[in-house]
């Protein structure tokens, strides 16, 4: 009894090793999947890598995860060293569009290329992209500023007042989350009960759209520009309302404003996020943030690996849970079929549900 307690605790030590190093390999001879995630910076990219690495060594195959910290240089190399080691399929949530190169690389070795989250842009070098429905979260975060300020009872003459912030403009993303609010929005816009403050663009494709991008979803340039509203823009108004991307931003908005006198103590404005991070959701419990879309990284892991296996076997994907949408998704220089899971919009009214009872996070870790 005792030796099998030994042996049994050898190979969790080993088999501990071997994830810690972010690789892993358990029944030989399968093939090698290459998992690269833009991100650390973003808490979710640790999520859908861990959850990718072990759903992809569930079925079987040897896999590893390579962060690239926002780089794009970065992440090529690593996606190269995939190539290397004889990667049959790749699942790429890039940093930008600088990743065709790599994919053109990959289907000249005819490695299959899963654009993972982020639509690969500039590239005809593969045919499947999975995410969730973002233009939906868009929606989401627009609906949830239209309930909040009561955008339905404000008036010309009585307007609500929002100023709006957008992911890094080089990731696509970042748009449809825009024209999914914006377009929830913009007829309170037109009508004048609802006043944007700041940069107005009306739809991503406006000029002024860059105005309110942020490189890369970097939070200290998030708060850099709440900062910089306050003082100007912003001075003489009370916002009611902040469009915010994704609980990064979100969160480093929230912090600029607290420490304003118009919004001290529980007169934030009403400000939106993305992700369904741990600290946002405390947020929320807490009432400094009003709501965020939780996107589950485990079913978009859960899917993708379910996708990547059907190709490698040659075999038609039936990926449960998701919807196929072969028209929207265009990357410049092919429509890409792309499979699109449900987002879920979470406030302080359901946050238990769906973050804690779904197993996502434990309550005691909220803190
Ligand atoms: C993802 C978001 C994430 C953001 C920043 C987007 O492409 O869809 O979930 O918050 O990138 O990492």
């Amino acid at each position: 009894m005792k030796k099998i307690v030994a042996i049994v605790a050898v190979l969790v030590v080993a088999c501990g090793l071997v994830f810690a190093g972010g690789t892993a390999d358990t029944k030989g001879g399968s093939a090698f999947i290459g998992l690269a995630m833009p991100e650390t910076h973003v808490e979710r990219w640790q999520k859908d890598g861990a959850a990718l690495l072990a759903d992809a060594v569930a079925k079987g195959y040897k896999a590893e995860v390579a962060y690239g910290d926002a780089d794009q240089t970065k992440q090529n190399q690593q996606i190269q060293d995939f190539l290397t080691k004889g990667a049959k399929l790749l699942v790429i949530g890039s940093v930008n569009e600088g990743v065709a190169s790599v994919v053109a690389d990959a289907a000249k070795e005819k490695a299959i290329v899963i654009a993972y989250d982020r639509l690969i842009t500039g590239s005809k070098d593969y045919d499947y992209y999975i995410t969730f429905d973002n233009y939906k979260v868009g929606q989401f975060q627009g609906k949830a500023l239209e309930t909040a300020l009561k955008l339905s009872e404000a008036t010309k003459a009585a307007p609500k007042k929002i100023t709006m912030f957008a992911g890094s403009p080089t990731d696509n993303n970042a748009k449809v989350f825009f024209d999914g609010a914006i377009d929830v929005l913009r007829p309170y816009v037109e009508s004048g009960a609802l006043v944007l403050v700041g940069p107005a663009p009306l739809k991503s494709s406006d000029a002024a759209f860059t105005k309110i991008t942020t490189e890369n979803w970097r939070a200290d340039i998030a708060k850099t520009r709440m900062e910089n509203l306050l003082n100007n823009d912003a001075k003489n108004v009370v916002l009611d309302g902040i469009l915010a991307p994704n609980d990064t931003l979100a969160r480093a908005i929230i912090e600029a404003c607290a420490t304003d006198a118009k919004y001290a103590k529980g007169k934030l404005p009403v400000v939106t996020g993305q992700d369904g991070e741990i600290a946002s959701i405390a947020y929320i419990r807490d009432g400094k943030q009003y709501m965020t879309v939780f996107k589950d990284t485990r079913k978009l892991a859960a899917a993708t690996i379910v996708l990547a296996d059907a190709l490698l076997k040659g075999q038609a994907p039936n990926i449960p849970g998701a919807r196929l949408d072969t028209t929207s998704y265009d990357t410049g220089m092919k429509k890409v079929k792309a499979y699109l899971l449900e987002p879920v919009i979470v406030t302080k009214a359901n946050y238990k549900a769906v973050m804690v009872d779904s197993g996502y996070y434990k309550e005691s870790d909220i803190k």
